[in-house]
């Protein structure tokens, strides 16, 4: 077992209007507010707290200065405040954070850019030029308010910038060491909908759904940013930002595709890209440095420095991406089956870091399955079987007629156009076995007798083998095509089916061996039931307190098709209309 805790932070977060501050400090007790933002967001924010607003302050500052947090303070105590609200970015949080620091007032921040500070317990502040961090549980939000809106005006470059410094949340959370599966979660979401998001806001800045996109994105990041410990990239930006005083998000937005190829991340390449086509700097050099500047740092700055394509493997989103496209001619279903295929293909490799050996192990495993296979020997039916898979495509199928009788996998041993037999024949004629008289009825939905249905049977001898399998017994054995009478009944007789090892000596057999599975199939009789204008019904017939019941080995064993077989086999078929 990975150990791992996770603390769910008792945040509110709201998504929608700014007209509803005043509600959301309402929630929070609050009836004398400091407000703390610049006149631009500010004025609809007081008007929208109303006789909450006790007082505003309108000076907050980059990195959070202790002398701007002393005023702030003095203008707290002198209205008597009950708590905070921040409309703004960085500065105003941060403003927020410090003052809850000195005083524990609560906060609710209604951020507007994608930083994600509101999200967490960590504030850094300056002191006579110099930046330290902090971590407290009561500088972290009570409550934030995100309206899409107040983002709308906000510049493409700050956009960018500020977008791919949550990124860089996400990115990091990926690989902290106290990642748990809660933050994973939060990271790919977070990664999937800045990504998707920030081309779009780029090219349409008031695009109302790419904004709330990357405004959803930037909570999912910042409670990662809260919630897992940041690593090299953050560890990089800090100092290189203290020592050169390079501003906070641009500095995120050059770095984080250098660092990502750095740590091998899949997506550097993805992320280049993205961050190539934003209009924001893509180098430290346009942030100001020099070759001086990075002398003795990691390699990894010298290519940022010059804004160079870091060395990635290539993309294996694109690679699927251009396998996927290559589809786009094909017939409507073709491309959806094929393009599926790929992708959960594509994915598994990368999910597993499926090895060249263990591919072409897969690759010799299929070859000696088309090797093994002929006329009556199927090895890829027995394989989808064991996987499982048949019995899926089968629930999918039947599950849309839920009141007829279930369906069961064909299975390899179906021939095709077996002897049209009359009704009374006894299939067993001269093998040992248990005598099994058998009575059926079919039936469609409203219980009216389905006459003249063709009713193909078949089953395995007393010792498990069916007729193919036995190269000494020549044309069909346990076997027949009836038909139902007027009544829709159908009367034969045949010998209690045993259980059975389905054919164990190829490949199928062999993984079954590796993995500790029985070959066994519960016993059971195979029908099939067809007539023109209703659903052909592909089912079996399985022996009450059978063997295997419980670990039939292609997973076919439904409840409903298990059937008291002592004294003789008596059962109702339900099929439906083929348009049901
Ligand atoms: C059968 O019931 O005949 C069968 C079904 C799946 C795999 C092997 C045998
Ligand atoms: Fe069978």
């Amino acid at each position: 077992m990975t150990s791992f805790s996770y603390a769910a932070n008792p945040v509110r977060v709201v998504f929608g209007s700014l007209d509803t501050l005043g509600a959301e400090a309402g929630r929070l007790g609050l009836g004398r507010v400091l407000l703390i933002g610049s006149p631009r967001h500010g004025d609809r924010a007081a008007a929208a707290l109303g006789s909450r607003l006790a007082a505003r302050f309108e000076d907050a500052a980059m990195h959070t200065p202790v002398d701007v947090t002393e005023r702030a303070l003095k203008v707290a105590a002198e209205h008597d405040v009950d708590g905070v609200v921040a409309i703004g970015g960085g500065s105003a949080t941060g403003l927020a954070k410090a003052i809850a620091l000195h005083t524990g007032l609560p906060q609710l921040i209604v951020p507007t850019t994608y930083a994600g500070s509101e999200l967490t317990s960590v504030l850094g502040q300056t002191a006579d030029g110099r930046k330290t961090t902090q971590r407290a549980a009561k500088v972290r939000p009570e409550a934030v308010l995100y309206d899409v809106e107040l983002t709308l005006t906000l510049p493409v470059s700050v956009s960018a910038a500020s977008g791919l410094n949550a990124l860089a949340h996400a990115v990091e959370a990926t690989y902290a060491p106290d990642a748990t599966p809660m933050t994973d979660l939060f990271a790919a979401e977070a990664k999937r909908v800045i990504m998707s998001a920030l081309p779009r806001v780029a090219a349409n800045p008031s695009d109302v759904d790419a904004r709330t996109d990357l405004l959803r994105g930037a909570w999912l990041a910042g409670t990662c940013l809260d919630a897992a410990t940041m690593g090299l990239h953050h560890q990089l930006c800090h100092h290189l930002g203290g020592k050169f005083g390079l501003p906070h998000a641009e500095t995120h937005a050059v770095l984080l595709p250098y660092v990502m190829a750095h740590q091998g991340l899949d997506d550097a390449a993805e992320v280049f890209d993205l961050a190539a086509s934003l209009p924001i700097p893509h180098s430290l050099a346009e942030l100001g440095l020099t070759e001086a500047d990075i002398e003795g740092e990691p390699d990894l700055l010298r290519q940022a420095l010059h804004g160079t394509r870091p060395a990635t493997r290539p993309s294996l989103k694109a690679l699927t991406k251009q396998v996927v496209d290559s589809f786009a001619g094909a017939p409507d279903r073709v491309r959806v089956l094929l393009s599926e295929l790929v992708e959960t293909l594509h994915g598994y490799a990368i999910r597993t870091d499926l090895t060249q050996a263990e591919w072409e192990y897969a690759i010799g495993f299929l070859t000696r399955a088309g090797h093994i296979t002929t006329e009556t020997r199927q090895e890829f039916i027995l394989l989808s079987d064991t996987l499982g898979l048949s019995s899926v495509v089968d629930v999918l199928t039947n599950s849309r007629t839920p009141d007829t009788t279930p369906s069961a996998v064909l299975g390899p041993f179906y021939v095709d156009g077996p002897p049209e037999t009359p009704q009374g024949t006894d299939l067993a004629a001269g093998l040992p076995g248990t005598p099994l008289p058998v009575d059926i009825r079919v039936v469609d939905t409203d219980d009216e007798p389905v006459a003249a249905a063709v009713v193909d049977v078949w089953q395995s001898n007393e010792d498990g083998f069916y007729d193919v399998q036995l190269p000494e017994v020549d044309g069909p054995v346990l076997r027949a095509r009836f038909r139902t009478d007027a009544d829709g009944r159908l009367r034969f007789r045949t010998i209690v089916p045993s259980a059975y090892p389905i054919p164990a000596d190829g490949p199928v057999g062999q993984m079954l061996d590796v993995v500790g599975r029985h070959p066994y199939r519960a016993p059971h009789v195979h029908f099939m039931i067809a007539k023109p204008g209703y659903r052909t019904l592909i089912t079996q017939l399985f022996v009450a307190g059978g063997e295997y019941l419980d670990s039939d080995t292609v997973f076919g064993v439904k409840d409903g098709l298990i059937v008291d077989f002592t004294g003789g086999l008596d059962f109702t078929f339900r099929i439906s209309g083929s348009s049901a």
